[in-house]
C-alpha cells in the first residue's frame, strides 16, 4: 500500500495521537505554532550537561528498544508506539510531539527519505534501511540522536552507505575541539564522504540543543569555511547529524509538510549524536 509501483515510499495513514500523562512537563512550544525564539547561548554548566545527558540517555535507550523491534512486517506506527511508551515510561516528553505540528514520538525515514518521515501504516520490507530519530525532554532539557538500521538483509551498496554514514559522524565528532571553528566538523565529514562519491545533504544541519530543541546555532555537514566560523568552547552543546546519499542531494518535501526525500529517490542514511565540547574534544551525551 504505501509504496508505488516502483517501490518508492508514498504517504500512508497516520494514527491518532497517543496520550501523554499530564504529570510529564511539556516543552514551551507544545500547543503553539512554533518555539519561542531562543535568546540564550549554547554553553552549559556541568550540572546542566548532566541533565542533558539524562535526557540523551533516555532517547538513546529508546532508539535501542525500537531498533530491537525492527524486522520485515512491522509498521512505522508500531515503532512509534514502542518509542512513545518507552519515553513516557521514563518520565520524559517525546520532544517531536507538537513541535511545529509534528504528530509523533519518532521520525522514521526509510530508503530515499532523508529525514522527518512520519510513522504511519508503512510496512517494513526486507532490504529497507530506516532511520529512527528520537529526542527526549526531561528536567527542562532535550537530548537528540538518530541511527539508521538495516531491515533484514540490505544490498551491499545500502549496507556500505549505512556504515560509512556512521563513520562520517564519528569523524565529525573527532574534529570537535575548543578553539576550532565549527566549520571543521563539516570539512571532516565531507572529505570522508567524497571518497565514495556520496552526496552530503546541505539544507538540513546539526544544531545547538539543550534548553531549546533547536537553539539557532547551525552545524553544517559540508565544508562551509569561511562561513560558520563560530569558535567551539568548553561546555558548548550541539548535535552533529550528517545525511549522506548514493545520488543527488536535491530534495522534495511531501504535502505532509515534513517528509523530505531525495528527488532522484536515491538511498540516504543519517546518524546523529548530541555532544558537549570538553578540553579533550567531544563527550557524547546520547549514549545508552
Ligand atoms: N530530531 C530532529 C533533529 O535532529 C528534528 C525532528 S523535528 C520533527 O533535529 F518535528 F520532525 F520531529
Ligand atoms: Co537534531
Ligand atoms: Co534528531
Amino acid at each position: 500500500m504505501p509504496r508505488d509501483a516502483q517501490g518508492h515510499l508514498v504517504p500512508g495513514r497516520i494514527a491518532p495521537p497517543l496520550p501523554i500523562p499530564a504529570s510529564i512537563p511539556r516543552p514551551e512550544y507544545v500547543g503553539k505554532r512554533g518555539p519561542r525564539e531562543y535568546t540564550g547561548n549554547d554553553i552549559y554548566a556541568p550540572e546542566q550537561v548532566e541533565l542533558i545527558r539524562e535526557s540523551g540517555r533516555i532517547a538513546a535507550q529508546a532508539i535501542e528498544a525500537v531498533g530491537a523491534a525492527i524486522r520485515p512486517g512491522v509498521t512505522t506506527n508500531d515503532l512509534d508506539v514502542i518509542a512513545h511508551e518507552f519515553i513516557i515510561g521514563h518520565d520524559a516528553y517525546p520532544s517531536t510531539v507538537g513541535y511545529r505540528g509534528y504528530p509523533k514520538s519518532v521520525c522514521t525515514s526509510i530508503n530515499e527519505v532523508i529525514c522527518h518521515g512520519i510513522p504511519d501504516d508503512t510496512v517494513l520490507l526486507d532490504g529497507d534501511i530506516i532511520n529512527l530519530d528520537i529526542t527526549a525532554f526531561k528536567n527542562g532539557v532535550h537530548g537528540d540522536l538518530n541511527k539508521t538500521f538495516v531491515v533484514g538483509t540490505a544490498s551491499p551498496d545500502a549496507t556500505a552507505l549505512v556504515e560509512r554514514t556512521r563513520e562520517a559522524l564519528a569523524r565529525g565528532i573527532k574534529a570537535v575541539a575548543p578553539g576550532r571553528e565549527i566549520n571543521v566538523i563539516g570539512r571532516a565529514i565531507e572529505s570522508y564522504a567524497r571518497r565514495f562519491g556520496y552526496g552530503v545533504v546541505r539544507d538540513f544541519t546539526g544544531h545547538g540543543v539543550g534548553t531549546a530543541f533547536h537553539s539557532g546555532l547551525v552545524v553544517p555537514h559540508y565544508d562551509a569555511a569561511p562561513a560558520f566560523d563560530t569558535v567551539m568552547e568548553v561546555g558548548m552543546v550541539f548535535t552533529i547529524e550528517p545525511m549522506l546519499t548514493l545520488g543527488s542531494i536535491t530534495w522534495d518535501q511531501w504535502d505532509d509538510d515534513w517528509t523530505v526525500t531525495t528527488r532522484d529517490k536515491s538511498l540516504t542514511a543519517q546518524f546523529e549524536h548530541t555532544l558537549v565540547v570538553t578540553e579533550r574534544g567531544a563527550d557524547i551525551l546520547t549514549l545508552p
